[in-house]
């Protein structure tokens, strides 16, 4: 007797998405009582204008429960259709149980597979590739991707580096099965040697032993380096990757990093005017694993992008790591 293998969808595409701030901004004006800068040289270096901070009652989970459901709206589904759950987020600080497992019963996805995985500001595009796999090969049909992160909870507000850029927020997209190609092939990679140009200042146990937290650290000029040479081709190779040519393309919605990187990788991508070119990190900083279904919910939401449209997207960060495809919009 022959082993039964799965059989999934012949395609996935993403259904629905959601996106959740907390209700906290925070401008350049009150992080300049933090950190010695200024409001023009906030804006010049990295188009941020304000972020969003978590305040009371809000959490890396409830912000992921209403990311979700709104995700599981838009895609015209009920809990009870999803039957896997992925997060990724570094800001769970608890190592087990899952911050997916403690999600998807909340939402009420009963008996959905629930796991988390680390994968910074690339973990969206990591997450959708998982999901993507899942639905083709039949292990699952409903996926419910969430990146989401509270990095003020992890930054140090007086770090002159790091305090200005990071933020809170989560964004969430369902996958499911397609008769048509709706994803392209994820371009993905990781560079561990560069493992130390952003990372945590110390591991857990060292934080409780010294009486110190651990808190995000990064190399800023070393980081800017590679995302606008590496990851500005890894996004060429995305859309070589996907069949599509540059005029074919709708939205160009890169992590939301730095505008001062979203110029460069355009000027490297040489993508036509016609191109909607998302730059959240006005409004909400740099929220990682949030960052680009957060930008993406914001481009639908002010009607610059529509059901059907073609979006390349590209996230990058701690590892190194990064990873991007082109999806249909929901
Ligand atoms: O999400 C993960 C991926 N992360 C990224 O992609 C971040 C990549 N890196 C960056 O976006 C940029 O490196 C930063 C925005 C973090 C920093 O911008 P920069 O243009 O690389 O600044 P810098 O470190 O080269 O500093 C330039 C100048 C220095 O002054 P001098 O030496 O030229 O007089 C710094 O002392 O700016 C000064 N400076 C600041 N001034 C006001 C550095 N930080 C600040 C600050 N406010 N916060």
């Amino acid at each position: 007797m022959a082993l039964v293998t799965s059989k999934g969808a012949p395609y996935a595409r993403v259904m629905g998405l959601g996106a959740a701030v907390p209700s906290r901004v925070v401008d350049n004006a009150e992080m300049c009582t933090y950190i010695d800068s200024s409001d023009e040289w906030i804006q010049q270096r990295t188009g941020i204008v304000e972020r969003r901070w978590v305040s009371e009652g809000e959490t890396v989970e409830s912000l992921s429960l209403d990311a979700a459901r709104q995700a599981i709206a838009h895609a015209g589904l009920t809990p009870s259709d999803i039957d896997a759950v992925i997060i990724s987020t570094i800001s769970h600080l608890v190592q087990t149980p899952s911050l997916a497992a403690i999600v998807a019963a909340k939402i009420g996805c009963t008996d959905a597979a629930a796991f988390d995985i680390a994968a910074a500001c690339a973990g969206f595009c990591y997450g959708l590739a998982q999901a993507e796999s899942l639905v083709r090969s039949g292990a699952a049909t409903h996926v419910v991707v969430i990146g989401a992160e509270t990095l003020s909870k992890l930054t140090d507000h007086h770090d002159r580096s790091t305090a200005f850029l990071f933020a809170d927020a989560a964004g969430a997209a369902v996958v499911g099965p397609s008769e048509t190609s709706a994803m392209s092939p994820v371009v993905w990679g990781s560079d561990g040697h560069q493992a130390d140009v952003i990372q945590m200042t110390r591991t857990w146990s060292e934080a409780v032993d010294e009486g110190k937290p651990s808190q995000v650290a990064m190399a800023g000029q070393q980081v800017f380096r590679w995302a606008t040479g590496f990851i500005a081709d890894a996004t060429s190779r995305i859309l070589e990757a996907s069949g599509l040519a540059p005029d074919e393309l709708d939205l160009f919605v890169p992590h939301q990093a730095n505008n001062r990187i979203t110029d460069a990788m355009l000027r490297h991508l040489k993508l036509p005017e016609t191109v909607t070119v998302a730059r959240s990190i006005k409004k909400y900083g740099n929220t990682s694993a949030a960052s680009i279904p957060l930008a993406l919910v914001e481009l639908i939401e002010s009607g610059e992008a529509k059901s059907g449209d073609t979006c390349l997207m590209i996230g990058f960060g701690a590892g190194l790591v990064y990873a991007g495809q082109v999806i249909t919009v929901p």
